[in-house]
């Protein structure tokens, strides 16, 4: 493990999302999400029990009706398959209705969000009710006026001071950023004002990767991928200087939080697993999608890149075999 929390930030140009400038990542975030879904499903089934309460505070809200709605965030969604899937999720078990839950996806990714949209609407209109909003995180909720109304009341002096409806917000249940918060510049700042952002008993849930090669990290399933995904994690890693995924913890102590877990996840890529191999297929498709990020920073050039896939392509297989690690990391906005 390692840390160096005192590390300058990123500069604000800095274009942190390794995969954000292509397209293609939709396809590759379909793939992630079946490899990540049964973990995913496991944290639910969590947050939801009485461990962390909210299907008990869904059920409050949807008895008595009045109040604020019960709001849902996914930070960063991408496509918004996972929020899609729980929302489902919570329809099967009676804990939906249109009028008190609010269900919210946020990405500052135009493309990603026009597709989640699209999906609800148009491909699969049975969850029209998804709410979906390109917003970049590193910017506050206030400046965005879908998002204002939602917010909880001003706490900070200036926030008292500035002009903004945020009387009728109330602020958030449940806010989870699955596989974001690494990619963000300033990391602590934003995941202390999503806290900020919770109503009290409200929970957090942040998954993101462990950064370094070795056991309590990740082991390349082919050597030839070694040194590109050492590239691409210490990008990532340089981001904050340090690995989120092992502090984020920490923060959320800071912050009084209770329940603070810190529960490490290792996903198996190749083997005879289907996630395993379906892992394979993400870790081919992450050397895709970074190639554009790293050769316009000089991290590669393209003919590494291409020789690499070209190896790739030929000599992938059940046969390699190797890991990744993230941390799940959890906790709940005390009551008073
Ligand atoms: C690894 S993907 C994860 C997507 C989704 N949560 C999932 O797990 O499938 C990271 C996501 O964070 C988004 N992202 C990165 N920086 C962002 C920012 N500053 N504001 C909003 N979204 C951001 C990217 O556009 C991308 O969709």
């Amino acid at each position: 493990m390692s840390s160096n929390p005192n590390q300058a930030p990123a500069p604000d140009n800095f274009h942190s999302y390794v995969m954000g400038e292509t397209h293609l990542d939709g396809d590759r975030l379909t793939l992630q999400y079946k490899v990540f879904l049964p973990s995913f499903q496991e944290i639910m089934e969590r947050i939801l029990g009485t461990e962390y309460g909210l299907a008990n505070r869904i059920e409050q809200g949807l008895k008595t009706r009045k109040g604020l709605p019960i709001r849902i965030l996914d930070a960063g969604c991408g496509e918004g398959l996972f929020l899609y899937y729980l929302a489902g999720l919570l329809e099967q078990r009676g804990l939906f209705s249109p009028a008190t839950v609010q269900l919210i996806g946020i990405d500052s990714n135009i493309s990603a969000i026009a597709t989640a949209i699209d999906f609800v609407r148009t491909a699969q209109p049975t969850r029209p009710y998804l709410e979906f909003i390109c917003h970049d995180l590193t910017k506050p909720f206030e400046l965005n006026p879908e998002l204002r109304p939602m917010l909880p009341p001003p706490t900070t002096l200036s926030e008292v001071a500035s002009e903004g409806g945020q009387e009728e917000g109330g602020g958030f249940d449940f806010i989870y950023a699955h596989m974001v918060a690494e990619h963000i510049p300033n990391a602590s700042q934003h995941i202390k004002y999503w806290y900020s952002l919770l109503k009290p008993g409200g929970i957090i849930f942040l998954r993101d990767a462990v950064c370094d090669e070795g056991s309590n990290g990740w082991k390349a399933p082919h050597l030839a991928l070694a040194p590109y995904l050492s590239r691409v994690f210490q990008y990532i890693k340089q981001i904050n200087g340090f690995n989120v995924s092992e502090i984020s913890k920490n923060w959320l102590e800071e912050l009084g939080a209770e329940q603070v877990q810190a529960l490490p996840l290792v996903i198996p890529s190749g083997g005879n697993s289907q996630t395993g191999l379906m892992m394979l297929r993400n870790l081919v498709m992450m050397v895709r999608n970074s190639l554009p990020q790293l050769i316009a920073r000089n991290i590669t050039t393209a003919e590494e890149g291409q020789a690499l896939l070209d190896i790739l392509f030929r000599e992938i297989s059940p046969e390699c075999v190797g890991y990744g690690t993230c941390i799940d990391t959890l906790a709940r906005k005390p009551l008073a």
